[in-house]
């Protein structure tokens, strides 16, 4: 079957893990379209570019598969670049191009932030994964740290810097971070990734199973 599946959300919430989760227990492609926008943010700090004041539309539109495998495109400097070229029309215009035709050929999960709303409006299914600032960041704290006490100031400037993104994702003009209104809401302060794909695949099962 070649089944979309759109999972968004805001950062840390668990939806890149529950998207790469689902497309193995599917059989599907996984594409998660944040390292599109951390991928363009990269290339153009390389090239001497701000991501912040110049514009990414050449860099989105000159990207390369293996731009997208570099291990240095979750650190800090990168966060912050990604969510600022998410902002420019031009780069999401060159993106949206990408993510269709990836998902097109033979279907995918696919995660990102405006994937049920923009690039996928008639996905076949779609999920919204959220999380209260608190608990995501902590898992984004044990993510870098592993599972040792955490040092609560480094747990609070770990919230609000995750507080200060979604503000920026959700408060943009262009494909702003927002459930689609037939998404399927998971919140996970209180669900681990098993718990969480046990009740996506329940979900897929009872959509599809008539
Ligand atoms: O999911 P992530 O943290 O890797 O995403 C990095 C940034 O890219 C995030 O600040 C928002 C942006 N983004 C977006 O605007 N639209 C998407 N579909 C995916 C990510």
């Amino acid at each position: 079957m070649r089944l979309i599946i759109a999972v968004d959300g805001p950062a840390a919430a668990g939806k890149g893990t529950l998207a790469k989760a689902l497309a193995a227990a599917l059989d599907l492609p996984h594409l998660d379209t944040g390292l599109l926008y951390r991928a363009v943010a990269r290339q153009m700090i390389l090239a001497g570019l701000d991501p912040a004041a110049d514009s990414g539309e050449q860099t989105a539109h000159a990207l390369q598969p293996e731009d997208l495998q570099r291990n240095d495109l979750r650190v800090p400097e990168i966060d912050r670049g990604a969510s600022a070229v998410a902002t420019q029309p031009p780069v999401r215009a060159a993106l949206l191009k990408r993510q269709r035709e990836f998902a097109m050929a033979s279907g995918a999960v696919i995660d990102g932030r405006d994937i049920g709303t923009v690039v996928f409006p008639d996905a076949d299914l779609k999920f919204f994964v959220t999380a209260s600032a608190a608990v995501r960041a902590l898992r984004r704290y044990q993510q870098m740290h592993g599972m040792a006490d955490p040092v609560q100031a480094e747990l609070e400037e770990l919230a609000a810097e995750i507080e200060a993104r979604d503000r920026k994702d959700a408060e943009r003009p262009v494909s702003p971070l927002r459930k689609a209104d037939d998404a399927v809401l998971v919140e996970t302060d209180h669900l681990d990734a098993k718990a969480v794909l046990a009740h996506a695949l329940s979900v897929v099962r009872s959509r599809f199973s008539a």
